[in-house]
This record gives structure tokens, C-alpha cells and sequence, in this order.
């Protein structure tokens, strides 16, 4: 049987905080890609991280390379490519950084992996996924935004802790854009299936969810960049879903054609996550609320989204 490949495109924080947790948990062979300048560091992590699997008897092998030819066949591509957040930055204010990074990784996969499932993280997401599709002409189905479960998690884990329940029988779902007007929906959070507002009063949820929306920019701030060790463990829980085709439930930034009432636009919904990718978006009923934040966080995407046209090449 060929070997599992995938193709990490970044080897920064999360790109090698990926690479850490596949090859500890033996998902694949790691190929980590990084512009020329950063291949010596590249290179030399990929060396120690193989050098852990002789002490935690992993099978998989690890490359660091700035050659993208060495990424093809990798069945699976995380990208991660760009710069992030420093204190002070919203995740907007990255796009005249990362527009040309990612336009220049999506020729580059339309080239050498022309079959691959991607896994977009560079921000502002939504736009980027937008545009690397476009740029990739894959089928929408073959090109996703991790983004909700990481800021589900980011809910799950202040519901656990306030209620002091285990975290593994919490259950979240944020949809919308990625920023600080996404939309923490209540009505389908639960602790193994009782409605969380049953278990809290509402002011302390409100706390919760606002909390949650800056969830991102209170580590940066704390931490003078990015999380990494969330995002990467969300990013590879997608591919695996991917790989073992497990039709996972799971909240991700996903082309909408129609659905919620958008479209041309990558969103966070929830989607159905198997072998031939996003086989499902799924349409919740949302309140009158809900609603108005679904499209205060729409317009937010579209606006960037409307910058991205403005300045779009013929590939
Ligand atoms: P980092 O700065 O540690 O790593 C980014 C890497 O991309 C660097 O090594 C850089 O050399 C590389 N790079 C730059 N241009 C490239 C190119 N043309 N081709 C290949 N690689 C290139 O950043 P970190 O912390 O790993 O974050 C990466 C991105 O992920 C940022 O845009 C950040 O905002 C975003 N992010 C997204 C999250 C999400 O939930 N979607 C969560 C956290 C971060």
C-alpha cells in the first residue's frame, strides 16, 4: 500500500507544531515546504522531529524542503503560509501581507498536486480559502477553511471550565467568519446534550461567547503572535477525517452556493467531512438573531473578499 503523504506548506509555529502531532501520532509521512530563506531552519526541525520517532517508535519519516515538486503526491495539504497576527492586528489587517503568499502557493498546488484536499489556515481566512480556490480552480468540495473548531474549542473549554465538567462531553458550534464577528450558537451547544442553557444563566454564556469572539487576540496578545498548538491540533483533525473518511459533523469555512442565503463565498457552516471532502454543508434553523450576526459576519467577509477581486490576476 503507497504511503500516507502530507504536505505541510509553512513551516512556522502551527507548520511545525503540525508536523509534531502527525508524526507522534504516526498520520503520515511529513513534507514541510518553506520559502528558500527558511529552508535551512526547515530543514534542521525536520531533522530533530525525525529524530523523535527513534525514541517514540513512530514509522513515518519527515522532509523540509523549498522545492514544491517534493510536495506532489501528498494526498492531503495544510497551508499555512503567511504571516500572523502581532498584538494590536486584527486579522484583517494581514491581507496585503498574505494575498501574494497565497496566490503564489495556489499556482503552485494547481501544479504539482493537482489532486489534493486542502486545508486552508492562512488569514483572514475566509478570504484566503476564497482566493486560493479561485486561483486553484478546484472544486469547492476539495478546498476548506479550518476555523470553527478552533474557535468551538476555544467555547468548549471556558463551558467546561465554568461548569466544571469534562471537557470531552462539551459540544459547540460557531459558524460565520473568522473574525471577531463570528456566531457562537447557543441553541446547539450542549453538555452531552443538555442545552448549556439549561446548566447556565444567560449573562455568564454572553460572557463566554464575547470572550470567545476575542478568543484569538487575547493570545496574542498574551503571547506577542499566534496560538498554534489549537489550531494545529484542529487542522490535522481534518485531514484525519478526510483520510479515514469518518464523515465528521464539524463546523469549517466552506463554499456557499445558496446555502444560508449567500453566495460565492467561503463561510463558516457546518459541514460533512469524508473521503470526497466537504460532502455535506448542513442549513440549521437559526433564530432572528442569529441570523442578523450570520450576516453582520457575512458582510465582514464579503468586504475582504471584495478586496481580493479588486486586485485579482489572471492566473
Ligand atoms: P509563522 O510566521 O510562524 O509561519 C508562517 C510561515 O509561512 C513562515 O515560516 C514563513 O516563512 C512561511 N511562508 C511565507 N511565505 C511563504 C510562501 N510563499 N510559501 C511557503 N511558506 C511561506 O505563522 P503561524 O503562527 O504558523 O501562522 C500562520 C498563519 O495562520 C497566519 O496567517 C496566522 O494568522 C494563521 N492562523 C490561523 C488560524 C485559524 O484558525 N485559521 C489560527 C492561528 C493562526
Amino acid at each position: 500500500m503507497a504511503r500516507r503523504k502530507l504536505g505541510l506548506i509553512g513551516a512556522g509555529n502551527i507548520g511545525t507544531e503540525l508536523a509534531n502531532v502527525a508524526v507522534t501520532r504516526e498520520v503520515a509521512d511529513v513534507v514541510l515546504y518553506d520559502i528558500p530563506a527558511k529552508e535551512g531552519l526547515s530543514r534542521g526541525k525536520a531533522l530533530d522531529l525525525e529524530q523523535m520517532t527513534a525514541l517514540n517508535g513512530s514509522y513515518v519519516r519527515v522532509w523540509a524542503t523549498s522545492n514544491f515538486e517534493d510536495l506532489s503526491e501528498s494526498a492531503v495539504l495544510i497551508v499555512t503560509a503567511g504571516i500572523p497576527r502581532k498584538p494590536g492586528q486584527s486579522r484583517d489587517d494581514l491581507v496585503g501581507t498574505n494575498l501574494p503568499i497565497i496566490r503564489d502557493v495556489a499556482r503552485k498546488i494547481r501544479e504539482h498536486c493537482p489532486n489534493a484536499f486542502v486545508i486552508v489556515l492562512s488569514n483572514p481566512l475566509d478570504a484566503m480559502v476564497w482566493e486560493l480556490r479561485r486561483v486553484t480552480g478546484f472544486p469547492p468540495e476539495r478546498v476548506v477553511g479550518m476555523a470553527g473548531m478552533l474557535d468551538s474549542a476555544r467555547l468548549s473549554l471556558f463551558i467546561a471550565r465554568e461548569l466544571g465538567v469534562s471537557i470531552q462531553d462539551v459540544r459547540t458550534m460557531v459558524l460565520g467568519g473568522h473574525g471577531d464577528d463570528m456566531v457562537p450558537l447557543l441553541q446547539y451547544c450542549s453538555v452531552n446534550g443538555v442545552p448549556v442553557r439549561e446548566l447556565l444563566p444567560e449573562d455568564k454564556l454572553e460572557a463566554m461567547v464575547q470572550r470567545t469572539r476575542i478568543g484569538g487576540g487575547e493570545i496574542v496578545q498574551l503571547a506577542g503572535t499566534s496560538a498554534y498548538y489549537a489550531p494545529a491540533a484542529a487542522a490535522l483533525a481534518m485531514a484525519e477525517a478526510y483520510w479515514g473518511d469518518r464523515k465528521r459533523l464539524l463546523p469549517a469555512a466552506a463554499y456557499v452556493q445558496g446555502e444560508y442565503g449567500y453566495r460565492d463565498l467561503y463561510l463558516g457552516v457546518p459541514i460533512v467531512l469524508g473521503r470526497a471532502g466537504v460532502e455535506k454543508i448542513i442549513e440549521l434553523q437559526l433564530t432572528g438573531e442569529e441570523r442578523e450576526m450570520f450576516a453582520k459576519s457575512a458582510q465582514s467577509v464579503a468586504s475582504i473578499v471584495e478586496v481580493v477581486k479588486k486586485t485579482a490576476t489572471h492566473d
